[in-house]
This record gives C-alpha cells, structure tokens and sequence, in this order.
C-alpha cells in the first residue's frame, strides 16, 4: 500500500480552527521517510507530522496526557509512544493504547489507577488531600486531535488554524 497519502482520521477529532483554515507548506516530503516523525512549529504551536505505515498524520506535537513532546518518542507502525508515562496513542483513531503510567481519566471520564508492574504491590490509595495525587488522579487523557493535510508537489501541507 503506498504510504505517501494522508491518512484518513475520524472527524470528530479534526482540530479546532482548521475546518476553513489554509493549507500552507509544512515540510518537503522527501524529509519526511516512511517510519519518521518530525516536529514542525508555527508562532506557538508545535505540529508533529508522522509518517505511519498507513499514510502521513499531522496531530499536536504534545501528548494528551502532561504534554510531553511525541517528537521525541517513537512511531511504531501506526502507534506514537510518548516519551514520558509510557502513554501510547493509535494515530488511525486517537484512542489510547496503553494508558500513561500515572493513571488519570480517560477521555469518557472513567478513572483509571496508577500502574504498576506485575508483580509489584499496588501504589497506595489515594489520600484525598495530596494535591499530587489529586492533580494526577483528575488528569483527563483525552484523545489526539487532527490537522488536515494534503501532498503537493513534493511537500506537505497542512491546515494551519489562524
Ligand atoms: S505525557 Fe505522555 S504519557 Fe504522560
């Protein structure tokens, strides 16, 4: 299957401000082979466009969870894996494939507990006044959001939000 194609993603999950924004070069496309990623930034926001096994994805280049940089994780056929937390993410719908370490909430609201390696004792409970534990526990995980992108003439263009 060729891979120099955009890759379809759910709607509902297109970035806000991009529905009628501009596509504008983001990079060449020859800068980009099948299985890389990259960090492309525009006044403050920070694009990671990935090249997966599946066709080329433009999403924010900060990972859903605390925000730390995909960039500097790795691209696994369609899977981004966020440097911190061992959070990973499926680029073909936004879900989360393995929940970040520090547990939290998904993006349905449903807690999910700190992790812990097998066989390893269960983290403590949570004390209610530890505003760490708290600020953890409340931490909504939510789903990646996409931009729009299209190839031509050799580069890749992306709907940059005005
Ligand atoms: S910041 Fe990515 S898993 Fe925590």
């Amino acid at each position: 299957m060729p891979t120099a194609v955009p890759l379809p993603f759910p709607g509902e999950l297109q970035a806000p401000g991009t529905a009628d924004a501009p596509f504008e070069p983001a990079l060449a496309l020859a800068d980009l082979p099948p299985g890389s990623m990259t960090r492309v930034s525009r006044d403050d926001l920070d694009l990671l466009i990935a090249h997966t096994d599946e066709g080329i994805v433009a999403t924010e280049d900060r990972c859903p969870h605390m925000a730390a940089p995909f960039s500097e994780g790795r691209l696994e056929g369609c899977t981004l894996h966020c440097p911190l937390h061992r959070g990973a993410f499926d680029v073909r719908d936004g879900e989360v494939v393995t929940f970040p370490t520090t547990g939290g909430l998904s993006a349905d609201g449903v807690y999910r507990p700190t992790w812990t390696p097998d066989g390893s004792p269960a983290k403590a409970p949570l004390r209610p006044n530890d505003p760490k534990a708290r600020a953890r526990a409340l931490t909504r995980v939510r789903r990646l959001r996409y931009y729009p992108l299209r190839i031509r003439d050799g580069a890749i263009e992306v709907a940059w939000p005005r």
